[in-house]
C-alpha cells in the first residue's frame, strides 16, 4: 500500500484497516498506530513500525455500540466503570475471552479494552465494527503523538494513512485500571483516583513496586534533550542559572494542569525541534490530570 498521508476520509481509513492497513487513529488522550486486533500480520506491522517488543500487549478499542463483553470478562468493578467512564480516557484490563488472540495480549489471559471518546476514532471504529489495536503512534519508548502532524513526523510513510482528527484534548494516555483479582491503577491519567473511587464505592491501589503493565519503563515518553524536573520556578530559574548560557535550555510549565497535559508531549518534541539540550520541567500541582503529567515527567527524566 502506498501511504497516503495526512486524510479526513473516514470511509477511506476504515476500508483501509479492513484490508489489513495500519492507520494513526486519533483518540481524545494520543494518537494511536491502528490495526483490526484479529488481523496477525496488521497486528504484527504494527509492532514492528513502532519497534516495539512483540510481547508488550496492545489496547482493544472498540466502538460504544459494540459489546464489550465478547472481549473480557468484567466483574462488578469493571461493569461499573465501563457503565460510568465509557466512552472516555479509561483502559479496563480484565480476563479475556476466546476471541482474543495471543498476538494481542503477548499470550496473557488478561485483555486491554478501552472506548474512547473522540468523534472520528468512534465513527471509524462503528464503521470498521470490529476490535481495533492502538498503542500510542510513537517509536517505542519515545514521546506519544498529539497531533497527526506528529505521527507523520515519527512514522511518515510506513503508515498507510493519517487519519486528522485535530489536537488530542487530554494530550496524556488513558489511565489503565486492573479488574481482575487485583484492583488497581497501573497508568495514571485523566480519569483520577478519586473519580474511580466515586463510581465504585472502592479506592484502587495505586500503582508500586515492578509494573504489571509490561512496557511502562521508567525511562520513557523521553525526547532527546534530557528532562529535569524542579519544584518551584525558583528551583527552575536557579537550575537555568547554574548551567551556564551556553547550554540551549527551555523552562516548562503551565499553571492550569489540563492545559499541561495538553501541552506536554507538544513541548517536548518542539524543544527537540529547536536544538535544547535541557528541558526544566516544573512539577505540575498533584490534583486531577496533574498526577499524569508528573508521571510522565518522572519518566522523561529517568535515566536513559
Ligand atoms: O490513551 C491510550 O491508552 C493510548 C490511545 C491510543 O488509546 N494508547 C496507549 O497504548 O497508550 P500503549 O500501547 O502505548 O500503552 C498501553 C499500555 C502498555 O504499557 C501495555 O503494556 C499495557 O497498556 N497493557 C496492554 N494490555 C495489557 C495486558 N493484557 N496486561 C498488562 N498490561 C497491558
Ligand atoms: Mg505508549
Amino acid at each position: 500500500m502506498t501511504s497516503v498521508g495526512i486524510s479526513t476520509d473516514v470511509a477511506l481509513a476504515s476500508k483501509t484497516l479492513l484490508e489489513g492497513g495500519v492507520i494513526g487513529l486519533p483518540t481524545e488522550t494520543v494518537y494511536g498506530l491502528a490495526a483490526v486486533a484479529l488481523n496477525e500480520d496488521a497486528v504484527h506491522r504494527v509492532f514492528d513500525t513502532k519497534g516495539r517488543p512483540r510481547s508488550h500487549p496492545l489496547i482493544v478499542h472498540l466502538a460504544p455500540s459494540m459489546d464489550y463483553r465478547e472481549w473480557g470478562v468484567f466483574n462488578d468493578l469493571a461493569a461499573s466503570l465501563a457503565d460510568a467512564l465509557w466512552p472516555g480516557p479509561l483502559t479496563l484490563l480484565v480476563p479475556r475471552t476466546s476471541l482474543v488472540p495471543d498476538w494481542v495480549t503477548g499470550g496473557r489471559d488478561t485483555v486491554a479494552l478501552r472506548v474512547p471518546n473522540h468523534p472520528i476514532a468512534q465513527d471509524l471504529l462503528t464503521r470498521v465494527n470490529t476490535g481495533v489495536v492502538a498503542p500510542s503512534a510513537n517509536k517505542f519508548g519515545r514521546v506519544s503523538p498529539t497531533t497527526a502532524q506528529h505521527v507523520l513526523d515519527d512514522l511518515g510513510e510506513n503508515v498507510d494513512l493519517i487519519l486528522q482528527g485535530g489536537i488530542c484534548q487530554v494530550g496524556v494516555e488513558s489511565t489503565i485500571v486492573e479488574c481482575t483479582d487485583v484492583f488497581q491503577i497501573l497508568r495514571p491519567g485523566q480519569i483520577s483516583s478519586d473519580a474511580i473511587k466515586l463510581h465504585t464505592g472502592v479506592a484502587p491501589d495505586e500503582p508500586s513496586g515492578v509494573s504489571r503493565a509490561p512496557g511502562m519503563l521508567s525511562s520513557h515518553y523521553a525526547p532527546n534533550a534530557q528532562v529535569i524536573i524542579a519544584d518551584t520556578r525558583t528551583q527552575a530559574d536557579s537550575i537555568a542559572s547554574s548551567r551556564g548560557s551556553t547550554a540551549k535550555t527551555r523552562v516548562l510549565h503551565f499553571d492550569d494542569v489540563n492545559t499541561y497535559a495538553e501541552r506536554l508531549y507538544d513541548e517536548l518534541r518542539t524543544a527537540d525541534r529547536d536544538g535544547c539540550d535541557v528541558v526544566i520541567a516544573i512539577r505540575a500541582p498533584s490534583s486531577g490530570v496533574g498526577e499524569a503529567v508528573n508521571d510522565r515527567l518522572e519518566k522523561a527524566a529517568a535515566n536513559r
